[in-house]
């Protein structure tokens, strides 16, 4: 035997793409030649593998060795290739029985020493692999927890090439990997928690509902970022192909491991990711130099995109989250080619009114020019804010309010009223290709979508007296929308626009 073939897959964003590597094995000088677009990583793999092969009492073919990755157009990165190219170079060379790897899949990274290291992504790589018809895969031992989410493919695992090679002459029982899937929350944070803030509870329980992006503003202290918290607890739990999708995200980023509950699978509640003010772009939408990473609004899929202290944020930061809000992708150009990655997200800032943070419109305390408050929050730009459907205004609780454990409502209670709307503003639009009310296009919202007449002519009255722009109609029609869902009154009435309205108060401070 001189040929042998086994089977990898490489990763471009989260889509995996097989991959095949064949091995030559034949006579002439000792040397090794890697073909088919491999990158710096990759290129360094001979050493590796040779020194793995050999410290793993196995035999170094004194041969000319030649590795061919196809499909040869298909750019390929990582050190994720050292076991499939040294199970290649082994078979080939008559160390292992070609019969034994047939279909398999095989992942990772090889030490000098032998051993299988973790790589990132093998959440998405596992999948590729089963929807290609890939019946087995062999994955490190440390990327077990993570495998274990992933269906329909039988997965074992292994510490260290030696033990790989035994389990596959059947000389060693190598160790399967038990199907974990998807469990049910894990999350501590409760709305009930939280004391006061009925009217910002209420304006969380309609972003969740409808899907708005959200900005909060109010002096340090009052709860905005312990209210930001607890949105994930009151928005409905992942459905299985959203689980797949957030965990294969957050499995090439490298941070899968914070989700995985004690054992017990992946936790269902969507993600909630809070990057700092002083973050970059990269890290905010993606990128990065040798491997790109996926960025926090891309780990924020399906969940909660959460930035405090929005006007400090670097020029340029939030004006990044444009693309995303816009198409639900990231999309990363480099010379090899573009990768995606998904990013639909809830958006939710918080500020403080002005630069000292005790602006509240009635003077006390706050030492700034009413230029230097009105600046402030002119940092968050225009075309960001025009994606912001709700302004809460968020003021400090009064002592009676923090002292009132009573009849304060739980997330559970919370997130069944969310559901409940949802699948009423599901069944309106189940001719259309949108779910929630923050996606309803303008047009429809004045055609096929109006609320009752009333509320239409006060609405264009309040154009008229320049109260609201064209805009704000339609936001406000919107978050109209998902009042009355809630309400469970069908088309929204006078009074569903004057709880609109209050949920718009901040819109006073940043005008
Ligand atoms: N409404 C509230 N109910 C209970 N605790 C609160 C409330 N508001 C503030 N706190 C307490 O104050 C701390 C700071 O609140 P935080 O959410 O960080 O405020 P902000 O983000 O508005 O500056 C919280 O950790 C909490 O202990
Ligand atoms: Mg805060
Ligand atoms: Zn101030």
């Amino acid at each position: 035997m001189s040929v042998a073939v086994t089977k990898s897959v490489s990763l471009q964003g989260i889509d995996g793409e097989i991959v095949e590597i064949e091995a030559d094995v034949a006579k002439g000088l000792p040397g090794y030649l890697l073909l088919g677009l491999p990158d710096a990583a990759l290129n360094e793999s001979r050493d590796r593998i040779r020194s793995a092969v050999v410290n793993s009492g196995l035999h170094w073919p004194q041969n000319k060795i030649t590795v061919s990755m196809s499909p040869a157009w298909l750019p390929k990165s990582g050190s994720g290739f050292d076991l499939p190219i040294s199970m290649a170079i082994l078979t080939a060379s008559g160390q292992l029985n070609p019969n034994q790897i047939d279909n398999t899949l095989f992942i990772g990274e090889l030490s000098l020493e032998g051993f299988l290291r973790p790589i990132r992504g093998i959440i998405p790589m596992l999948i590729a692999a089963m929807k290609n018809g890939i019946t087995r895969a062999l994955v490190p031992e440390a990327n077990q927890a993570e495998a274990s989410l992933v269906e329909g493919i039988e997965i074992y695992s292994a510490n260290n090439l030696a033990q790989v090679i035994r389990g596959i002459n059947g000389q060693e029982t190598l160790q399967k990997v038990l199907e974990v899937g998807f469990s049910q929350s894990e999350n501590h944070l409760d709305i009930s928690q939280v004391a006061g803030q009925q009217m910002a509870k209420f304006g969380l329980e309609v972003a969740a509902t409808g899907g708005h992006h959200l900005l909060m503003i109010g002096p340090p202290g009052t709860g905005k970022t312990m209210l930001a918290e607890r949105i994930p607890s009151i928005l409905p739990q992942l459905d299985n192909s959203q689980a797949r999708e957030v965990a294969a995200i957050h499995s090439v980023a490298g941070t899968l491991a914070n989700r995985l509950g004690n054992k017990n699978g992946f936790d269902k509640t969507p993600p909630f990711i809070a990057p700092h003010h002083t973050t970059t772009t990269v890290a905010m939408v993606g990128g990065g130099g040798k491997v790109i990473r996926p960025g926090a609004c891309s780990l924020a899929h399906h969940g909660v995109l959460f930035i405090d202290e929005a006007p400090e944020c670097g020029v340029g930061i939030l004006d990044s989250l444009r693309q995303p809000l816009e198409s639900g992708i990231v999309e990363i150009t480099r010379a090899i080619g573009t990768l995606h990655f998904p990013a639909r997200f809830m958006l939710v800032l918080a500020a403080n009114p002005c630069p000292c943070g005790k602006f509240s419109g009635k003077g006390r305390g706050c030492q700034c020019t009413s230029l230097q408050v009105r600046r402030y929050l002119n940092r968050l730009s225009g075309p960001l804010l025009d994606r912001i459907d709700l302004r809460l205004k968020v003021e400090t609780p009064s002592r009676l309010e923090l002292a009132d454990t009573n009849d304060r409502e739980s997330s559970g209670t919370v997130r069944a009223r969310v559901e409940m709307a949802q699948s009423i503003a599901r069944e309106r639009f189940s001719d259309f290709p949108f779910k929630l009310n923050s996606q309803i296009p303008s047009e429809l919202l004045r055609t096929k979508f109006k609320a009752e007449p009333k509320v239409m002519a006060a609405l264009h009255n309040m154009i008229d007296r320049e109260e609201i722009s064209a805009r704000g109609f339609h936001k406000l029609l919107r978050i109209c929308w998902t009042i009355a869902d809630l309400r469970q009154v069908g088309i929204p009435r006078t009074t569903e626009l004057e709880t609109a309205l209050e949920l718009r108060t901040a819109n006073e401070i940043a005008a």
